[in-house]
């Protein structure tokens, strides 16, 4: 199959995923060769274009987003592969129409065809039943996948309601439901960081791990998405999808195999075991709050309790973490733009120098953008000054090491998607798991007995509650703008 021409057919071609990302994504590939010659991309929305009027918006966006990377002539060559297509996918007589266009324009070969949802997720059921109408999952004449952008549902039941449709016309393995956080590359590089070294693996477990703390922070407010984030809010936005990711990264057992259900099966075992919140315990165990100011953001409605900000801490019943708390948090509005992971061991057993001072104990911490990299911090002998100590660290990082700029998400993303590798997708059920996990924090915090919203300037680490939180349970957040500069 993988020899074959491949067709990207873009849903929702005149929105702004597709500019920013999709269409400078597929130059990308295509520049670098990775796509093969034979390539068609078209882009589908209800809007009227003629090719060369939608390759010329993109040619101005894909400059803008693809930077240093776009050349005129890589470009010239690439739009020649761009085609326009207007269509309502969710009318049924206009998709079996697009389905016969398709048809007809690739009657010469069977090719390897992506489909792309990139439109109003409140279209996906729709589009994907008139597809199903259509005909065109049908693999007789070449692959057939679905890209199927987030969110997946807004709750477990919305999400199975989607599963059981998109099965209804798809099998699971032609179901690409992407996470742009597991295409980046340090991402992936956290499985080879613990299962292609033998010096962390020993390490990685509750007899050395004190904590571990998930930071997503973003510099960047709402803009102008509150008719989408005020329905969602933090923990719909980042946790159940990307943050999650990161920690059942973080926290999964090495799988038998890289491959993709393999993988997938040991994800689905860390959010098999992360221990549920208890109604009672939401206000114990989270933390949340909106930033000073999202109130007055057009669009959105007067008292929104919306939370900009969350923090949780979430408990893994295993083996391995047992004890161990996972604090995950992430806010909109915050100091500085940051992901990082931050392992904190324990301190050691028998303190023989300086006793006087608590140490402040190993970390390793994980910088997945930007700056993407790695830093080890551990004690030193401050030089002729006693037995004084202080924290020291280790770093490395990508760009120093590796020449080349880093590849986008969505670059490592589309190509999995059309050889047909789903590693780095997620399967039906861990994002039925990952919703079971988040629904009961938001019904918590919609419920009578709610704990408070708070409050934070924007460009700090979110409320002080946060930070107290923290310190009631003996710990501290690592509140530190990027720490490989
Ligand atoms: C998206 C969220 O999924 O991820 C956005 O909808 C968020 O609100 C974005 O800003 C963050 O992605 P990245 O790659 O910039 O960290």
């Amino acid at each position: 199959m993988s020899n074959m021409g491949y067709t990207f057919v873009i849903f929702g071609a005149s929105g702004d995923l597709t500019s920013r990302k999709l269409i400078p994504a597929l130059y990308n590939l295509y520049r670098k060769g990775r796509l093969g010659d034979d390539l068609a991309v078209y882009g589908v929305s209800r809007s009227e274009f003629s090719d060369d009027d939608w390759r010329t918006s993109l040619k101005e966006t894909t400059a803008k987003f693809a930077g240093a990377r776009f050349h005129e002539d890589a470009w010239n060559e690439f739009a020649q592969h761009v085609f326009y297509i207007a269509a309502d996918a969710t009318k049924t007589e206009e998709m079996v129409s697009l389905k016969a266009q398709l048809d007809e324009k690739e009657a010469d070969a069977a090719r390897t065809r992506i489909y792309y949802l990139s439109m109003s997720p409140k279209l996906y059921e729709q589009t994907i039943c008139n597809m199903g109408v259509a005909g065109m999952s049908d693999e007789s004449d070449g692959a057939r996948r679905i890209v199927i952008e987030k969110p997946f549902g807004t709750d477990l039941a919305t999400s199975q309601q989607l599963n059981h449709c998109a099965h209804q016309v798809f099998q699971e393995d032609q179901i690409y439901r992407i996470d742009h956080y597991l295409g980046k590359e340090t991402v992936q590089n956290l499985m080879v960081l613990r299962f292609a070294n033998s010096i962390f693996e020993p390490i990685w477990n509750r007899n050395y791990v004190d904590h571990v703390q998930i930071t997503v922070a973003e510099e960047v407010v709402i803009g102008r998405r509150a008719g989408y984030y005020d329905h969602s809010g933090i923990l719909r936005d980042m946790f159940q999808n990307h943050i999650l990711q990161l920690m059942t990264i973080t926290a999964m057992e090495a799988p038998a195999k890289y491959e993709a259900n393999s993988v997938r099966d040991e994800k689905v075992k860390v959010l098999k075991s992360v221990r549920p919140i208890s109604p009672d315990q939401i206000g114990n165990e989270t933390v949340r709050a909106q930033y000073m100011g999202y109130l007055k953001e057009e669009g959105v409605p007067k008292g929104s309790q919306t939370a900009t900000f969350a923090a949780l801490r979430l408990c893994i019943d295993n083996w391995r973490w047992q004890g161990v708390p996972f604090y995950l948090r992430s806010g909109k509005g915050l100091s500085c733009r940051t992901s990082q992971i931050v392992v904190q061991f324990r301190q050691p057993p028998h303190l023989l120098f300086n006793r006087k001072r608590a140490l402040e104990s190993n970390r390793l911490v994980i910088q997945i953008q930007p700056n993407e990299g790695i830093q080890l911090h551990f004690q030193t002998k401050v030089p002729d000054a006693g037995m004084e100590m202080r924290l020291t660290d280790l770093d490395f990082r990508f760009d120093s090491e590796f020449s080349g700029s880093m590849p986008e998400a969505y670059e490592r993303l589309l190509l999995d998607a059309a050889e047909g590798d789903p590693g780095l997708f997620a399967r039906s059920d861990e994002v039925e798991l990952a919703w079971s996990i988040i629904d009961p924090i938001i019904a918590g915090w919609a419920s009578k007995s709610a704990p408070r919203l708070y409050w934070y300037e924007t460009g700090s680490w979110g409320p002080k509650e946060s930070t107290d939180w923290m310190y009631s349970q003996g710990r501290e957040w690592f509140d530190v703008c990027p720490v490989l500069k």
